[in-house]
């Protein structure tokens, strides 16, 4: 067993009071101006200002003491919806949307997620890890300890194994805490064009037992947007995901406002994610279902779109979470930074609203708050420094990244 004293940091962490933030706490933070982490075996023993956390243990029984001269410490980041499991990036595609080419037109003319589908289809187990850890690591030097990451780019069932298997492998193979979620209903694949409800049936009714059967993945997620899924279809696709055991999440009211969010809600969803269309009346029943609001700005940065209602949704007492979408389409970066970024300047968002969509809230959308998301005792000790004087920095210094170290279950490994 080792223990070891982080003294002298001012500690930044959202308050974990069993359920998501919502309203008016998702902005409240608790703050130490001298704090102290007690961490051992990689587990949060003991957390308070640090005359306080001295006085409660025995200083001869600590393996090491970290003295953190003042730095800001605040909860490792959680992205709670990314697609980097994927074997090639999409330069030409992003020099058409710039040109004006609409996302969902690329995709209709077989490119986009397809042309992502063909390439992970060709691509062997250990080629697909290989390229998808360069962005597992890269967020990590960014500040994630812990990331979702969808299958999705198969849409048969070998390969959404295959890929859910690569998936599992990174949350094995790097220090990070990987949530795998089966997002067979992505898109609708080339050999099932023009019969969506076909491959609906593939989906129900051999997919989906299969990944039960396989038993990685934790969640189901399914795309319904104009030209993808219908209501109705998601409706069977999560129907079928929550009866074989399986969490269910849904891509809602991306583009257009086909009623996604209030789906999530019927559904006992974890999370309705995007919602930059999503409707007031939806929004409430999300509210009243007590499904959680993935919000991912950088997609509408890099799609141009408006941004999701974030100050409605948390007046409405909606809780928020912030995600990357990390994908080679609609979001290409790995950067938690830059999303609380996007999302406090285009957002209106509060950095400590933001702090807390990014870490204890993003922990509830994935299913892991019970073990990070904030600095709390019996928590992991999954925790950064900043440059800066408080998690305004994140905000505040664009472009660039203020984590300075990154420590998952109290390792250093950035
Ligand atoms: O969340 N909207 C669907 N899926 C992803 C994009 C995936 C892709 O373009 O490869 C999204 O934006
Ligand atoms: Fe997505």
């Amino acid at each position: 067993m080792t223990t070891r004293l982080f003294k002298n940091a001012r500690i930044f962490t959202p308050v974990d009071a069993g359920a998501p933030a919502a309203g008016k706490d998702q902005g409240n933070l608790r703050i130490l101006e001298q704090g102290a982490l007690v961490v051992e075996n990689g587990l949060i023993a003991d957390l308070g200002e640090t005359d306080a956390v001295r006085g409660r243990i025995d200083m001869g029984m600590l393996d090491e003491v970290v003295d953190c001269r003042g730095r800001t410490v605040i909860p490792g980041f959680v992205d709670p919806h990314t697609h980097l499991c994927f074997a090639a990036l999409r330069e030409a595609e992003f020099d058409l949307r710039m040109a004006g080419t609409p996302y969902l037109d690329i995709l209709k003319q077989g490119g986009g997620i397809l042309s992502s589908v063909r390439a992970v289809r060709a691509a062997s187990e250990d080629d697909l890890f290989e390229t998808s850890e360069r962005h597992v690591l890269a967020a990590m030097r960014l500040g994630t300890t812990t990331l979702e990451i969808k299958s999705g780019y198969g849409l048969d069932t070998e390969t959404e194994l295959r890929m859910l298997r690569v998936i599992d492998r990174m949350g094995r193979e790097t220090p990070l805490d990987v949530v795998p979620t089966f997002l067979g209903a992505h898109a609708v694949p080339e050999e099932y064009r023009g019969r969506a409800d076909a491959f609906v049936d593939l989906v129900v009714g051999e997919m989906i037992p299969a990944v039960r059967d396989q038993g990685i993945a934790r969640y189901c997620d399914v795309f319904c947007e104009e030209g993808v899924f219908s209501i109705d279809q998601g409706r069977r696709i999560l129907a079928a995901a929550r009866e074989a055991g399986l969490g269910v999440k849904i891509h809602a009211d991306e583009v257009h406002d086909l009623g996604g969010a209030g789906l999530a809600a019927a559904m006992g969803a974890a999370s309705a994610d995007h919602l930059l269309a999503a409707s007031d009346g939806n929004l409430l029943q999300m509210a009243e279902g007590g499904v959680t609001a993935v919000l991912l700005p950088a997609t509408a940065y890099s799609l141009r779109k408006p941004y999701a209602r974030a100050r409605h949704m948390i007046d409405a007492g909606l809780p928020v979470a912030l995600a990357t979408d990390c994908n080679p389409g609609s979001s290409y970066t790995e950067s938690m930074p830059f999303v609380i970024g996007l999302a406090v300047i285009n957002m209106a968002m509060t950095p400590a609203e933001a702090l807390t969509a990014a870490t204890l809230n993003a922990a509830y959308a994935v299913g892991m708050a019970k073990t990070v998301g904030s600095l709390d005792s019996g928590k992991q000790a999954d925790f950064l420094f900043l440059d800066g004087d408080s998690p305004t920095i994140l905000a505040y210094h664009a472009g660039v990244s203020p984590v300075a170290a990154v420590f998952k279950r109290g390792a250093r490994v950035f």
